[in-house]
């Protein structure tokens, strides 16, 4: 895993016939082998003080703060969204998540048949909705913490069932459930606590969970405990390493470009396992705290909790293996700008420094006219991230570096 892990981060040129991407960041490990051993030690040292020093209504407030941010959020009509200046890189995370989602519901299709149970946790106002009815599972349940996004949500399944009333297949069912997925016991909130799912989804927003030991244990049993033998818990957040790498970088607590800023709210010397806070702000869809979900302790969360790691992987290098066998779905989703553009279109970057990675690009193919790339500032923003999967482990199978 670490081995891969290196690998993808000293490149990048990507000389794909439909696509390039800027060159990724290098990044500084902020994890020592010795960190890595004494983990378990530090969790429940952490977790002794953190649990003295933190008074409820501190993560009360980051909580509310986070709901209150996201019902705020506009619903965005779809001409003001194609105006949009990170319109790209939103399509290319969708596909991220479409690709993550199907190979993992294939998987499980493979050996348990048709009738797939998914948790979509922290689902927002339903983006994934036509992820779930494309994959054709047979039952959703969806919790989020903000109301008005659950409404949204709701309302557009409402909407998805009305449209789909002819097609041929009926579309899942679903439940819908507004919780705090790191404070609430979900099961007991469901119509059925008995439920056996094959999937747990959480997209872009487990990282909130790592405020405190507590509420990543909260969020970790409520992914797990429903999950069969064999199941997966997926999932997309920010990549600790990177994040730190570029704090370590810059004079201060402050770095971005134009479409996104990050400040960090704790020791750069020493970042905390849990409640290491930043502010992360993008082109006005996110601007609430969030912490670095550092790896080796989401692993061994994810240990006590009976799922084992398969996948952690950047999107850099996720997109680099699966580009070929999804092409189509990338082009039909707009995941990419075409660049040079066409005579009537403006790119959304600056064409001066955006576009540079793209330029050269071209300039050494003689046989591409047109390429699908993402500005460079945009792929600042979406290299961050990574992609997880873990499965649920079967019943006496010993898990894999229990004791690291
Ligand atoms: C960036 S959005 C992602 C939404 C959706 N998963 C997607 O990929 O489109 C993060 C979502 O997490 C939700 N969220 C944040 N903290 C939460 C918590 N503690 N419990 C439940 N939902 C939470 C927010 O309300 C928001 O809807």
């Amino acid at each position: 895993m670490n081995q891969a892990k290196e690998k993808q981060n000293d490149k990048h040129s990507h000389d794909d016939e439909r696509s390039t991407s800027p060159k990724s960041f290098k990044r500084v490990k902020y994890d020592t082998e010795e960190n890595l051993k004494n983990t378990s030690a530090n969790v429940d040292a952490h977790s002794n003080k953190k649990m003295k020093e933190s008074s409820n209504s501190e993560i009360y407030d980051n909580t509310v703060l986070v709901a209150e941010h996201y019902n705020l959020l506009q619903n965005k009509d779809l001409t003001s969204r194609g105006k949009s200046r990170i319109l790209y890189m939103r399509n290319f995370n969708n596909w991220i998540k479409s690709v993550l989602i199907s190979e993992h519901i294939n998987k499980l299709k493979q050996t348990y048949g048709s009738h797939i149970k998914v948790l979509d946790m922290c689902c927002g106002k339903g983006g994934d909705l036509l992820k779930w009815k494309m994959s054709d599972i047979g039952y959703l349940i969806c919790t989020d913490l903000a109301d008005v996004t659950m409404q949204h949500c709701q309302d557009r399944y409402n909407d998805l069932k009305r449209r789909n009333s002819h097609g041929r297949n009926s579309l899942f069912r679903a439940e819908f459930i507004t919780a705090d997925c790191t404070k609430d016991h979900l099961r007991k909130k469901f119509k059925d606590p008995s439920i056996s799912l094959d999937l747990v989804s959480c997209q872009f927003a487990f990282h909130y969970c790592f405020e405190s030991l507590q509420q990543a244990e909260c969020m970790m049993k409520n992914a797990s405990e429903c999950l069969k033998p064999g199941g997966y818990f997926i999932g997309t957040i920010p990549d600790a390493y990177d994040l730190v790498s570029r704090w370590q970088k810059c004079d201060g607590n402050n770095f971005g470009n134009d479409i996104y800023n990050v400040q960090f709210f704790c020791d750069k010397t020493k970042p905390p396992l849990f409640g290491a806070k930043y502010h992360f702000q993008l082109e006005g869809v996110v601007n609430c705290p969030e912490f670095l979900v550092y790896l080796p302790v989401f692993r061994k969360l994810a240990v006590k909790f009976g799922l084992e790691l398969k996948l952690f992987e950047r999107f850099d290098s996720f997109y680099e293996r699966m580009k070929d066998k999804n092409k189509s779905l990338i082009i039909r989703m707009m995941g990419l700008e075409t660049y040079p553009p066409y005579s009537n279109v403006s790119l959304v970057g600056d064409p001066e420094r955006d576009y540079q990675h793209a330029k050269q690009y071209m300039q050494n193919v003689s046989d591409r006219r047109q390429i699908g790339t993402l500005s460079q500032s945009e792929w600042e923003v979406t290299s961050l991230y990574a992609v997880f999967a873990f499965e649920k482990v079967k019943t006496g199978t010993k898990m894999e570096n229990q004791n690291t």
